[in-house]
């Protein structure tokens, strides 16, 4: 059986009330389509908003994680969240790396792989975003830039199991744009990626989830999911919508059964 995780990344939305509507709409829908254990369900909500959802969903089968948090564990860092905070909450994965934060929030490579080594310390799974600009495609440095997020990101990570590491590979130019990458493409990349894996971690390479993001939605969550390197899915826009959101999850449950 194949195994899928779907991660809801909720962005900046949702109020507390908002969350308990939106987390408690997609239990429901969860409940009537019984995953199998092969398939996770994941919620990302902003760090004001995790309580509020982990309240909604508590026994309900759906994980709880942040989109971020600060590389140490306390200190004078006006405005940030610390990993043992996140954990404390009750999160059990933790988004690093999105293009957002590199783009606006000027996140190197070196500064995930602190926040990835502090993350992993708190025995919480870190969901580590890579992927290219549309210019580095259209320059096909795709592949490379791809390898050195993993090789500087993940420098000196030990890894007890593959189940302790997430990689979403999210082509920037395909975010919240519609433009989702091919099936074909998303492949592609997944399966460098799932090369590179291996090269750092060995045989647990081989096990390690990829998600992919970017445009994901139930029109092409089929496809895009049935590619043997793409193991769940990594969704901003069809997340804040019960429907569509479990739509995604349905197909991931079609396929791991299948
Ligand atoms: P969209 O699904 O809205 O394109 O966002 C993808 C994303 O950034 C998930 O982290």
């Amino acid at each position: 059986m194949r195994s899928y995780l779907i991660a809801g990344n909720w962005k900046m939305h949702t109020t507390p009330a908002d969350a308990k509507t939106l987390a408690s709409a997609i239990a429901e829908k969860q409940m009537f389509l019984k995953p199998p254990h092969s398939v996770q369900t994941l919620i990302c909500p902003p760090y004001t908003s995790i309580g509020a959802a982990l309240e909604a969903v508590a026994g309900k089968g759906i994980l709880v994680g942040a989109q971020d948090c600060h590389s140490e564990a306390k200190g004078a860092f006006t405005g940030e969240i610390a990993p043992n905070m996140v954990k404390a909450c009750g999160c059990s994965h933790v988004i690093l790396g999105h293009s957002e934060r590199r783009q606006y929030f000027g996140e190197t490579n070196s500064l995930l792989n602190q926040k990835i080594r502090a993350v992993l310390n708190e025995g919480l799974v870190p969901i580590y975003c890579v992927g290219e600009t549309l210019l580095e495609r259209k320059q096909e440095q795709t592949i490379a830039v791809v390898r050195s997020q993993l090789v500087d990101g993940l420098k000196d990570v030990v890894l007890q199991s593959a189940s302790k590491l997430v990689i979403a590979y999210e082509p920037v130019w395909a975010i919240g744009t519609g433009l989702a990458a091919t099936s074909d493409q998303a492949q592609e990349v997944h399966a460098a990626i799932r090369g590179f894996l291996k090269e750092i971690f060995g045989a647990v390479g081989e096990q390690i989830l990829i998600l992919y993001g970017g445009s994901l939605k139930p029109e092409n969550a089929e496809e895009l999911l049935a590619k043997p390197d793409v193991n769940g899915g990594l969704i901003g826009g069809a997340a804040l919508q019960a429907d569509s959101f479990a739509a995604i999850i349905a197909a991931a449950c079609k396929l791991a059964v299948s």
